[in-house]
Parts: structure tokens; sequence; C-alpha cells
């Protein structure tokens, strides 16, 4: 049917191993539980999985603080567990990529043990280190950015948190070392890997110090204060000049063609993923990276017609002027670092009904869509109430700098930490309305607590057996996707490109053509399609409301909040 590759057409499920199965009831997410889990997956529609890490790691950012890049971390399994896991993914035609950190590792890995360990080791010059701290940096996680070392009597400097040294990727032995280590998944059979935070590998030769006028946890602060489009504003240039000497130098694209041409060198079309919107890191779109995520449409407070219709504009533009190949997209609206979609996007009166259009609307524009576990059921934040159960250490230090520094009143600065931290969309899966969710047994003490609204219809097992439920509603939307050639690889094509309250475009490949309605107004619509559809018939293929599938007429009426997809048909 198409030329497409696997990772063009597919959809990926992120499984956040901690939070997403325990099979050992230990209250933690691993291997076991995962791929016991595997045919929900199957069941589910999607084709591939984007694990999280789950290497060993001191869990300082959980799991983003690497201490062996070649194992599994013992509370996930072993690696033999991990094989198994990927074998019966496989089995199941799931495609497998993981999660590569290539910024930083744990200071507890032995690279770093050895590099702090005197300033003539064979590793000394792995990361990057100064004598005395050489500007004002900040670390986007905890403060300042360079940390003394009593071993060395030097600095070292981290983007991220002090547990989270950067590596000096200046030094070809510290490529050769994680290139042997992306080796070493490849050749285990994995599809592909997600790149974190490509854009902080490489910083300011100069070493410029930044010029913004507080530090990161003034900035943090003032950024949840801000209210006024001028304060917003204000907060983003902050953000920007406080940075921009440490995110996005030169140096990654030599660095992203290396790792693309590793990748070329296995069969199978194995593919990388950038934590990046910009399109410059996917090369002449056919020597860097396979894709990078359009960030843009969910960096928005609510996903409006507008606001869509101009990042896809935006976006498609952008993707269509690469050099050699036109590049793909790749949509989503969620992950482990932030707000859930149903939280963040979603309305107190019509919660459902948006969760459904942010659904549709992922599944229907054009590219690779990425899901984050949980989503499928309508998952929603969770607000800790007591700074002991945080774990998202980001968290735990604003609450301190704000309690201590800026003498916050401690209640509020927990009400602030929970809505900041990202533990609140990192809660384990809800698989049932028995205890704990059914994720680990009512004994068992979880990571993070389960959100209780696994009660109230938030959980896998009530949801199956309902009919009209989100994740049956998933499951429908994956089915459609998969059967039209149109919604998988046709081109985009916006209609009513003034209209306030919905979105519509056409999908439109050699042997398909298909229009997507969403209505994200109250309001009942009158659409007309008679010039656009000129001498065809639309046949309704999806619908989120009562609809009759069939033939429909080039003139319908679209319910509140509807999701309307019809197949055209010429005659
Ligand atoms: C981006 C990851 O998504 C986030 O969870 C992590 O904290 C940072 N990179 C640092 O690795």
């Amino acid at each position: 049917m198409s030329s497409l590759k696997w990772w063009q057409t597919a959809v990926f499920y992120q499984i956040y191993p901690r939070s997403f199965a325990d099979g050992n009831n230990d209250g933690i997410g691993d291997f076991k539980g995962a791929t016991e889990k595997l045919d929900y997956l199957a069941a589910l529609g999607v084709d591939a999985v984007w694990l999280s890490p789950h290497f060993p790691s001191p869990n300082w950012d959980c799991g983003y603080d690497i201490s062996d890049y070649c194992n599994v971390a013992p509370e996930y399994g072993s690696l033999q567990d991990f094989k198994t896991f990927l074998d019966e993914a496989h089995k199941r035609n799931l495609r497998v990529i993981l999660d590569l950190v290539l910024n930083h590792t744990s200071d507890e890995h032995p690279w770093f043990v050895e590099s702090k360990s005197s300033r003539d080791n064979p590793k000394a010059d792995w990361y990057v280190w100064a004598d005395t701290p050489p500007n004002n940096w900040q670390s986007c996680f905890d403060g300042d950015a360079w940390t003394y070392s009593p071993e060395r009597n030097q600095y070292y400097y981290h983007f991220f948190m002090k547990q989270q040294p950067d590596l000096n990727w200046h030094n070809p032995a510290v490529k050769q070392a994680m290139w042997d280590a992306v080796r070493f998944w490849l050749d285990m059979g994995v599809d592909g890997f997600r790149l974190d935070a490509i854009g902080t590998i490489f910083e300011d030769p100069n070493l410029t110090p930044h010029t913004a006028p507080i530090n990161l946890a003034e900035l943090r602060r003032l950024s949840e204060l801000a209210q006024t489009p001028e304060e917003k504003e204000l907060k983003e240039k902050h953000w920007s000049d406080m940075f921009k000497y440490q995110w996005g130098q030169a140096g990654v694209h030599e660095l992203m063609k290396d790792l693309r041409s590793i990748l070329d060198e296995y069969d199978g079309d194995r593919m990388l993923v950038g934590e990046d919107d910009n399109i410059d890191y996917m090369g002449n779109g056919d020597d860097e990276l396979h894709l990078v995520f359009n960030f843009p449409l969910m960096r928005a407070e609510r996903i409006t017609p507008e606001h869509i219709r101009k990042n896809q504009e935006e976006r498609l533009k952008q993707l269509a002027a690469l050099s050699e190949v036109s590049g793909w997209p790749c949509n989503t609206l969620g992950n482990h670092d932030c707000s859930r979609i149903y939280t963040r996007f979603g309305s107190k009166l019509h919660g459902p009904e948006l969760a459904r259009l942010h659904a549709a609307l992922v599944l229907t524009l054009k590219g690779t869509a990425f899901l984050y576990n949980g989503e499928e059921i309508g998952m929603t934040d969770y607000m800790l109430t007591d700074i002991s159960q945080v774990k998202d250490t980001m968290g735990s230090w604003y609450y301190h700098a704000i309690v201590t520094d800026m003498g916050v009143h401690p209640d509020e600065a927990m009400l602030r930490t929970a809505e900041m931290t990202r533990d609140k969309n990192r809660t384990p899966m809800q698989w049932s309305s028995n205890p704990n969710g059914g994720f680990s047994p009512a004994e068992a003490n979880t990571w993070l607590p389960v959100n209780p609204n696994y009660k109230d219809g938030i959980n896998v097992m009530d949801q199956e057996k309902n009919p009209s439920s989100l994740l049956n509603y998933y499951k429908h939307l994956l089915r459609v996707r998969r059967e039209s050639h149109a919604l998988i690889e046709g081109e985009q094509i916006s209609l009513h490109d003034s209209a306030k309250d919905y979105v519509v475009f056409l999908r439109q490949s050699a042997e398909q053509t298909v229009l997507v309605v969403l209505n994200f107004s109250e309001q009942t619509l009158n659409l007309d399609f008679t010039q656009e559809v000129r001498n065809a018939k639309m046949k309704s293929i999806f619908s989120s409301a009562e609809r009759r599938t069939g033939e429909v007429m080039p003139k319908f009426k679209v319910s509140p909040f509807e999701v309307f997809i019809a197949e055209v048909v010429r005659e």
C-alpha cells in the first residue's frame, strides 16, 4: 500500500516503566508486569512502544541519571527479563525504542566516579571540569550549574541536577563508549531510540555568562506567579536569557550524523526521534534524526482551532523545505514531563468531550503519533499533599528553595510544588477498581500514590466493559486510522481556515480521501462542503456522537464537540 517506513505509519505508546505494570507486587513497575500487558497494547491498537529509561540508576531523576548503559535496573528485572519483553513485543508486531540519555550520566556511573577521582586519571577529561565556576550558569533543575568536587578540588558542570554531570562530548573516547552502548542494544534487536535532551549536549565554548537578573528558584517563582501578558513575556525572556548559552549550541548536527550512520548499518529501519522540536536536527531529511516532536502543538494553554491551524501551517511548511527528503511530522500532546492532557487541556464541564477531541487530533493529523500511558483511560494529574511524598527531586529542591530562601509559607510552597513537580503525571497506571487501582496488591506501598479516582471508572478493567468508555473510543479510533490509507499517509489540506469553533481538513492519498471535522465548541455546526467535494458523496467512517454510519450529503450537522470523519467518495 505504501512506501512509508514503519516509524512513519506507527502510533507509539510511551511506557513509563516505574508506573506501568507491577509484575512482582513490590509497588514498582517492572518488565514482568510490562510483558504481561503486551496483549493489552496489541488490543489497544498501537504499533510501537517508547520505553522511558530502564537502566540502573540511583533515581535522582527517575532513571534519567543512568549508572550503567548496558543493563537493567534491578527493580525492573534482569537483562533476560528485558529480552523476554522485547521478544514478546516483536511477536505481537510491536516495535520497541529505548530512551538514550547522551548529555549526562549519573554521578554514580563508574565513568564519573573515575573522572572525579583525580585530575590525571584516564577518564579525567570525560566530563566538563573547571578550577573555579567560570560563570553564573544555572542548572535547569537545582540552582548553580557548577558543583564542587573535593576529590579534584574542581567544579563540574551539569545542565540538570548535580547528580547528573554533563559528559564532555568533545572527547572522542566518550563518543566511542556511548556508541558501544548504542550497538549493545541495537545488536539485541531494539528498533531505535528516543534521544533525551539533545539540545543540551554542547555549551557555548566562550562560557559567556547569562544575563537574566535572577536565579533559577526566583525565575520559577516568577513564572508561576506571572498572570498578565507582560509578566508572561518577561518570564519567557528571562528563561531564554538564562539558558541561551547552554542550549542549542554547535556540534549536535555532527553528532547526530554519526549516530545515524550507526543505525543505518543495521537492518530493519531502526529509527531516532529527538526530544526537541527543532527541525534542523533532521538534517537534510535523510542524514540525522528521523523525527523530532511537534512540541509547539502542546505548548499552549488551550488547544484551539486557531492554534492547531497555525501550528500545522508552520510545521508542514518547514518539514517540506528540508533539502533532500521531505520531513515527516510527529505529533503528541503529552508525556512524563508535563501535566496530563486530561487535566491540562480539559475543562470542568467538558473533560470527556475534550479528551476525545485531543485524541482525535493527535491520531488524525499527518504524522507519527505518540501517546502517553494512561491517557487512553483519561488519567488525570494527582496533587501530592505532603513534601515527604515527593519523588521528583526537582520538586523537593524547589519546595526547600522557596521556603528557606524566599520565606514562602510551607502550605503554599506545597501547593506550588504539587503543581510543578512531574510526580503528578507519573502516578501508577490504573488497571482496575481493586485497591491500588490494580497496579499492586492492597498491601503494597506503591512508589507514588495511586490516584484514588481509579474508583470512579478511571481504570482499564471498568472501561473495557463499557462500550462508550474513553478506552474503547481510543481503540475504535486507532482501528479507523489503521484501516485508512488517507489517515496514515495522506497529504493534509486545511479547509475553512477562518472557522473559530472547529478545525476541518482533508487527508488525501492516492487511494483515499477523508474529511476530518473536530468541533471544539458547544454549538451544533451546520457545515457545507458542496464546494470542496463537488461531484462526490461523503460516507461517515467515524463519529464520537450518535450518528448513523453510511452515506451523508455534503451538507450536514456536526454535534457539539463531535469528532467526525468521513470518506469522500468520488464517482
Ligand atoms: C528530559 C526528560 O524527558 C526528563 O524527564 C529528564 O528529567 C531530563 N531530560 C534530563 O534527562
